[in-house]
C-alpha cells in the first residue's frame, strides 16, 4: 500500500512539473504543496530514500536558480526545518528580491518560527508586490490563526486522542487527503466517509497500522445504509471526528447520526468551531483558509442538549471542539432538528476573540491530562 501511494505522489510530482512547464504554475504549486506535506509522513515511515527521489524530480525541474531555492525551502517547511527553510528563502531573496511568492512563503516560516512581526513584515511586502494576490491573504489567516492559538495544530491534538485514548473504533467523516484518518493506531478499527475522497485512489495517506475500511458515500447516505455497529463490530464507537461539509446543518446531523451509536464514555471531535474571524466562516466559500459556519453547532448544543460536555481546543487553524456525556437515547435534536436549524442561521459570529472564546467554549486546559481521564473512562492505558 506505501509503495502504491508513493508512486501515485510521483505521478501527482510530475503532473505538477508538466503544468508549471505549461505556464500553470499556481496549479503547479498547489500540487507541489500536497506532495510535499504528504512526503514528510512517508519519511517518519522510514521511506526516506523515495520521498528524496520525488522531491528531487521536482526540484530537477525548475526552471531558475530561484525556483529551485524557493521549492527547496517549500520542502524543508514542510518537514519542519524552519531555520533550514528560512537560510533557503534568504537565498533566494537576494537572487529576485521582487518575487511576492518568496516573502509569502517567508511569512509562512516566521509564523511557524514563532517569529509573528517578522511574518508580518514579509506579508506586508508580499502584498506591496502583489496586491491582489490571493496567497497573501491566506497566509495572513494562517498569521492571524498563530496569534490566536498559538501552540500545536489539531493533527497534533487528534494524534494526542489516539495515543491516550487507543480507541477500539474511530470514525472519521470528511477524509481530505486522509492525514486524519491516518493517525488511527494498531489498535483501533477505523472507518472513513466522505463522497469524493472515500477511496484509496483519491488519498495520498496511508494508515501504517492497518487500513481503514472507506465508505464513499455522503455522510448521510452512510448512516441511511448501514449500522455503524455492524461496520465496527461493537454496539458503541469509542471516538469519533466530524470534518466533513462545512455547514451547521450538516455538522448538527453528523452528530445527531453518531450520537446514536455512542457509549456513555464515546467522544466526538468536531473540526473548525472556532473561526479566527466571521469571512472565513461564510456560508458560501469565499476564502481558501474556509471553516464554514461549523460553529454554529457549539451554542446550539449548549442550548439544546445542557446534559452534554463541550469545550473547544484553541489550536490552530480552526479549533476542535470536544463533545462527550453523550446520550444515544436523546430526541433532543433530532425532533427539533429544522426549528433549531432556522434559528441558529440567524446568529452571527462575534469579531472580537473574546466573545468568540467565551460563546464557543474554549478552554486553554491541561489537554493531556483531560484526554488521560477520558481513556481511564474508557477503560484504557496510553500507547
Ligand atoms: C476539510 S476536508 C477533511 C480533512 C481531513 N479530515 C483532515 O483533517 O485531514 C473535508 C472533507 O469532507 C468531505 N465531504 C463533503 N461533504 C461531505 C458529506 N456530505 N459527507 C461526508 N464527507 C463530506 C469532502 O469531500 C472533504 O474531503
Amino acid at each position: 500500500m506505501i509503495e502504491y501511494m508513493l508512486g501515485k505522489l510521483i505521478a501527482q510530482a510530475r503532473q505538477s512539473v508538466t503544468l508549471q512547464k505549461d505556464g500553470d504554475l499556481s496549479a503547479a504549486l498547489g500540487g507541489y504543496e500536497l506532495v510535499f506535506e504528504a512526503l514528510r509522513s512517508y519519511e517518519e515511515l522510514g521511506y526516506g530514500q523515495e520521498t528524496q527521489e520525488i522531491q528531487r524530480l521536482v526540484l530537477d525541474a525548475q526552471p531558475s536558480p530561484e525556483m529551485t531555492l524557493y521549492l527547496h525551502a517549500l520542502i524543508l517547511f514542510h518537514r519542519r526545518r524552519y531555520h533550514a527553510a528560512e537560510e533557503a528563502i534568504g537565498a533566494a531573496l537576494l537572487l529576485a528580491p521582487g518575487m511576492p511568492l518568496l516573502q509569502t512563503l517567508q511569512a509562512r516560516v516566521r509564523t511557524s518560527l514563532g517569529d509573528l512581526s517578522g511574518a508580518l513584515a514579509a506579508y506586508e511586502r508580499a502584498q506591496e508586490l502583489a496586491p491582489t494576490s490571493g496567497g497573501t491573504r491566506e497566509a495572513l489567516f494562517m498569521l492571524a490563526a498563530e496569534q490566536e492559538m498559538p501552540g500545536e495544530d489539531y493533527y497534533f491534538w487528534l494524534q494526542r486522542f489516539h495515543e491516550l485514548l487507543r480507541p477500539a473504533s474511530y470514525v472519521e467523516v470528511g477524509l481530505g487527503h486522509g492525514r486524519s484518518l491516518a493517525l488511527a493506531g494498531p489498535e483501533t478499527r477505523a472507518v472513513g466517509i466522505d463522497p469524493f475522497q472515500g477511496v484509496w485512489e483519491r488519498l495520498n495517506y496511508v494508515c501504517p497500522h492497518g487500513q481503514a475500511t472507506l465508505f464513499p458515500l455522503t455522510s448521510d447516505d452512510f448512516f441511511a445504509q448501514h449500522d455503524l455497529r455492524e461496520v465496527i463490530g461493537t454496539e458503541t464507537f469509542d471516538l469519533a471526528f466530524i470534518d466533513g461539509l462545512h455547514l451547521f446543518e450538516q455538522a448538527l446531523k453528523d452528530f445527531i447520526n453518531l450520537e446514536r451509536y455512542a457509549g456513555k464514555n464515546s467522544v466526538i471531535l468536531i473540526h473548525d468551531c472556532l473561526p479566527i474571524a466571521p469571512i472565513v466562516a461564510e456560508r458560501e466559500r469565499c476564502t481558501g483558509f474556509w471553516t464554514g459556519d461549523v460553529w454554529r453547532i457549539i451554542p446550539c448544543l449548549k442550548t439544546f442538549r445542557p446534559d452534554l460536555q463541550i469545550v473547544t481546543i484553541p489550536t490552530k487553524p480552526s479549533g476542535l471542539a470536544v463533545v462527550t456525556g453523550l446520550d444515544p437515547e436523546s430526541a433532543a435534536l433530532s425532533e427539533n432538528y429544522q426549528a433549531i436549524v432556522d434559528y441558529y442561521l440567524g446568529l452571527k459570529l462575534p469579531e472580537s476573540a473574546a466573545d468568540r472564546f467565551r460563546l464557543l467554549n474554549v478552554r486553554r486546559d491541561d489537554w493531556d491530562g483531560i484526554i488521560a481521564k477520558y481513556a481511564r473512562r474508557q477503560g484504557k492505558g496510553h500507547r
